[in-house]
């Protein structure tokens, strides 16, 4: 069954101290707003840095419907790569996502699409969820572009996958104009691009697979917005940037579906 995801990514924000304040603000408020939804139907998932990973995972082990997501691994298993995180570390945290692709790190870390094939390749085998981000830039979309660069950079990671692999991911569509920058998608464009994604699944996998795939999507969504893109047939939710490191804001995304 396709799930509806509400997922914070919080970059590179929040001490130990301030994640777990948030964690613990966040989990208050769906004590008192529980959402409607039941586990399984419905996950909240934390993407928080990595030292905030092991205790993360523990404040959320009572509640069914929160899980935790680190915001990147590297593309090889383990060795002499100072600096770097492997898809073991994170599993040993108690994390179960993994976001891949995003644009921030392709953009400023140079990730390219074998690169992130490998990523989602090493998430899987470790039993780990892969949220894979994909989204064009602003030049692209002028261009008419957009649904040849989505298409590109989904086929190029992840069309490898064979059906049981690929229907245990989730895809973010996050156009990168809409990035931190108070400019979201209309409805109506994040609609079109989330059926656009689903079809590229359809053609490949079939009908049944691509249904049960949860896409997401991201970009400047906040508490007044999320409920018209969660209506969205093709919409099952956000990757949540800004507005997930807000308590009330997050509580208020978590509940509008
Ligand atoms: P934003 O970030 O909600 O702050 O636009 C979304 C993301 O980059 O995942």
């Amino acid at each position: 069954m396709r799930k509806m995801i509400a997922a914070g990514n919080w970059k590179m924000n929040t001490t130990l101290e301030e994640g777990k304040l948030l964690i613990k603000n966040i989990l208050d408020g769906l004590m008192e707003n529980p959402p409607r939804q039941q586990a399984g139907e419905l996950e909240v998932i934390f993407g928080v840095p990595y030292i905030t990973l092991p205790m993360a995972s523990t404040m959320v082990k009572e509640n069914p419907q929160v899980h935790i997501a680190a915001q990147n691994c590297y593309n090889k298993e383990k060795g002499a790569y100072t600096g770097e995180i492997s898809v073991d570390m994170i599993k040993s945290t108690g994390a179960e996502y993994v976001i891949i692709g995003h644009s921030e790190r392709r953009e400023y870390f140079n990730e390219n699409a074998d690169m992130l094939a490998q990523k989602v390749d090493l998430t899987l085998s470790r039993e780990l969820i892969p949220i894979f981000c994909c989204g064009e830039k602003l030049e692209i979309r002028e261009a008419g572009n957009h649904f040849d660069v989505v298409k590109q950079q989904i086929e190029g990671s992840l069309f490898h996958l064979d059906a049981d692999a690929m229907k245990k991911v989730v895809i973010a569509y996050e156009p990168i104009w809409a990035i931190g920058t108070g400019v979201t998608a209309s409805p109506g464009q994040a609609q079109e691009m989330h059926a656009h994604i689903r079809r590229l699944l359809v053609n490949k996998f079939g009908k049944e697979l691509a249904d049960d795939i949860s896409i997401l999507y991201g970009g400047s969504v906040n508490a007044k917005n999320a409920n018209e893109l969660f209506l969205q047939p093709d919409v099952d939710g956000g990757l949540v940037g800004g507005a997930s490191l807000k308590a009330d804001d997050f509580i208020t995304i978590i509940n509008s579906f």
